[in-house]
């Protein structure tokens, strides 16, 4: 029996010592909690306090406290489900719930701190455990700003690039400077970034960062841009700014200057621009000078615009050719730069030609025009009539069996091939001088008697002639292709008929007159058939024969019949006889002697074709 409760106690005794090994952490009250709430400013925050009581027991009370500079301060004092005693900091942003846990709603930055939940349950003692309540505010996007007066890469002191603002946030966040996507840190005498740091009245931070960094030309390109780092539960969290650009400012070390268009195509009359252009930043102040052949400098900066680097020549002549110089001044460091260009303007100029010969010209001569022209570059040579078209290439251009028609005023047109536009052109007149020579007449002209009828004479000459008609009349003068040309407008009457009418053409070189025969109706029909102009000639003078005949007969017997024939009797009858056969014979070879007349004509031979006429009119008599 002794044996069995020794055994039963070594078990009992076992049986605890195991109960106490194995519940050793049961048997106690705990209280459990989160190490760590965060919470963004402005929310609420949840603090859970669990806790165990050992047997299944229950609490007596909780008691929640805050630890400020190593001292608690009592938040609350729970009883049951109840918030019985509150602190007046807290008042009315305090509640607990279900499961005990405490909510502080409107949390502020202030509200960082540790908060201890105390339970206490009686038998079992008090427990207690914390958590640190994290406030947080999201900063907000970085504003950025380049510094707007520019920098210079002479600054002598490490120039400030960039300003960078993070407004409220918590905790303190860090604010990175970058350059073209990489990080910038702190270098002695290159790089320094200065931050202040603002406490808000709401707790919040605003930082505050200035970049200071050394810039070099080409960081006339770089992008800028600041980071704010902070912190959200464990996780580092970035916020970029936008990028900014600043005016770098470099002095120029090349300048260029150049002829625009390129100069080889320059002529004479063309506007042309000098265009300098300088590297620096800004751009520095121009100056253009022409170098003279004495080489003093003739300043053309009145010119030229100083600023756009432009200099502008107007028209410019074959003088405008030579040496332009463009020089610069950095104003920042009073430093020099100078450029030179050569203009060339081409031109032609001395267009003249020479006619060989070069005496007056007559009909028949024949003429060499010769063109020449100087110019810096090859030239070609075209020759063009009156109407602008082309008639020979080359330097020559030769001209034979001149008339006046002929008579033109030629171009030598000299053209620069190289050199697009550039020509020139020089007219000379090859013009035949000479008398008038009559191109055309209305002879013969067969009318009518009191028939209104146009006379027409048309002449060539040069100098320009004049023209005279012998019979009064309206006449209509006109100049049409070198001809002078007249229309006389008449009424037939016995004189014109008789006498028809002269045209005469004259100038300083001489006159040329051809005569104008008007023929009866009736005569151009006898003329028609030259056996019934025979017969009709015959006639006349078979009558013509017995009308003398028979008047001889009638004189002798009127003069008493004894008296024989008298000397001079016979010789009126003989004579009228002798001057009609002569007649006859002029009036067979009329058409030749006309024709002959009118070639005679342009010699101004007058009398034959009067002649002529008169005799014509006998005829018809
Ligand atoms: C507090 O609670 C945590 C989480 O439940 C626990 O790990 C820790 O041991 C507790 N601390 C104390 C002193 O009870
Ligand atoms: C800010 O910089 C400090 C020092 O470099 C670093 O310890 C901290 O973690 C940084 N904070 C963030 C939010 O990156
Ligand atoms: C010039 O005129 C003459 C006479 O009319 C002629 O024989 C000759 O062929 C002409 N010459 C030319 C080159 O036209
Ligand atoms: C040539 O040109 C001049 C001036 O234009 C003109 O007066 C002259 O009549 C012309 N000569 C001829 C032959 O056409
Ligand atoms: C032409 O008319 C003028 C006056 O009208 C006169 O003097 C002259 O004689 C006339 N000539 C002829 C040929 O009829
Ligand atoms: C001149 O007379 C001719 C012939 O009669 C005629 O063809 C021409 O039209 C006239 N010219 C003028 C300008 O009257």
């Amino acid at each position: 029996m002794a044996g069995g409760r020794r055994a039963a106690g070594l078990a009992l005794g076992w049986g605890c010592c195991c109960l106490l090994l194995c519940c050793a952490a049961a048997s106690k009250l705990e209280v459990s909690m989160p190490a760590v709430v965060e919470v963004e400013s402005g929310g609420t925050a949840r603090i859970e306090c669990n806790f165990y009581v050992p047997g299944n027991g229950s609490y007596a009370y909780i008691n929640w406290f805050y630890i400020e500079r190593n001292n608690r301060v009592r938040l609350c004092h729970i009883m049951g489900s109840e918030i019985v005693e509150e602190n007046m900091d807290y008042k009315g942003r305090l509640s607990v719930g279900e499961d005990k846990a405490l909510s502080i709603s409107r949390v502020t930055v202030q509200d960082t701190r540790t908060f201890v939940c105390q339970v206490g349950a009686g038998s079992h003692g008090v427990g207690e455990n914390q958590t640190e309540l994290r406030v947080y505010k999201v900063p907000e996007a970085p504003e950025i700003t380049a510094n707007s007066g520019g920098v210079s890469v002479q600054s002598i002191e490490i120039p400030q690039i960039a300003q960078c603002v993070s407004r409220n946030s918590f905790p303190l966040p860090n604010i990175t400077w970058h350059k073209d996507g990489e990080q910038l840190q702190p270098k002695e005498k290159k790089v320094k970034i200065l931050a202040t740091l603002t406490r808000e009245s709401s707790g919040l931070y605003t930082v505050v960062s200035t970049l200071f960094a050394r810039v070099t030309r080409a960081d006339r390109n770089s992008l800028y841009h600041c980071t704010v780092l902070y912190w959200l539960r464990g996780q580092s969290h970035a916020v970029e700014s936008r990028q900014v650009k600043v005016n770098v400012f470099y002095p120029a070390q090349h300048v260029k200057l150049q002829v625009m268009p390129s100069s080889a195509l320059v002529k004479e009359g063309d506007d042309v621009k000098l265009v300098c252009e300088a590297d620096g930043n800004p751009a520095p102040v121009f100056s253009f000078y022409k170098i003279e052949l004495d080489d003093s400098w003739q300043d053309l900066s009145s010119l030229a615009d100083s600023n756009s680097g432009v200099l502008n020549l107007h028209n410019v002549t074959k003088s405008s050719s030579g040496l332009y110089r463009c020089q610069t001044l950095d104003l920042d460091d009073m430093k020099q730069l100078e450029k030179d260009v050569e203009l060339v303007v081409n031109y032609i100029e001395g267009v003249n030609v020479k006619m060989e010969p070069s005496s007056p010209l007559q009909e028949g001569d024949s003429v060499r025009l010769s063109c020449d022209a100087h110019s810096p570059v090859a030239l070609d040579y075209q020759w063009r009539d009156e109407k602008g078209r082309k008639v020979a290439d080359g330097n020559q251009l030769f001209l034979s069996n001149l008339t006046f028609e002929t008579s033109s005023n030629f171009s030598c047109k000299v053209i620069a091939p190289s050199v697009p536009g550039l020509e020139q052109s020089k007219q000379v007149a090859v013009a035949v001088h000479g008398k008038p020579r009559i191109v055309a007449i209305s002879s013969p002209l067969y009318v009518r008697q009191d028939e209104v009828v146009n006379l027409t004479c048309k002449a060539i000459a040069f100098p320009r002639p004049s023209l005279r008609w012998n019979v009064n009349g309206t006449a209509h003068e006109y100049f049409e292709n070198q001809h002078i040309a007249s229309n006389l407008t008449v009424r037939v009457n016995h004189d014109l008929l008789q006498a028809g009418a002269m045209c005469r053409v004259f100038n300083a070189l001489g006159a040329s007159e051809k005569h104008i025969q008007l023929l009866v109706e009736s005569v151009r029909k006898a003329e028609k058939t030259p056996e019934s102009k025979g017969v009709i000639i015959v006639a006349i003078i078979v009558c013509i024969l017995v009308v003398a005949v028979l008047g001889s007969v009638i004189y002798f017997l009127h003069k008493k019949g004894k008296i024989p024939c008298g000397r001079a009797g016979k010789q009126d009858i003989t004579k009228p006889e002798a001057r009609k056969d002569k007649i006859v014979v002029e009036v067979k070879s009329d058409k030749l002697s006309e024709e002959a007349g009118l070639l005679q004509g342009a010699n101004g031979e007058k009398r034959p074709a009067a002649d002529q006429s008169e005799k014509y009119i006998d005829l018809r008599n």
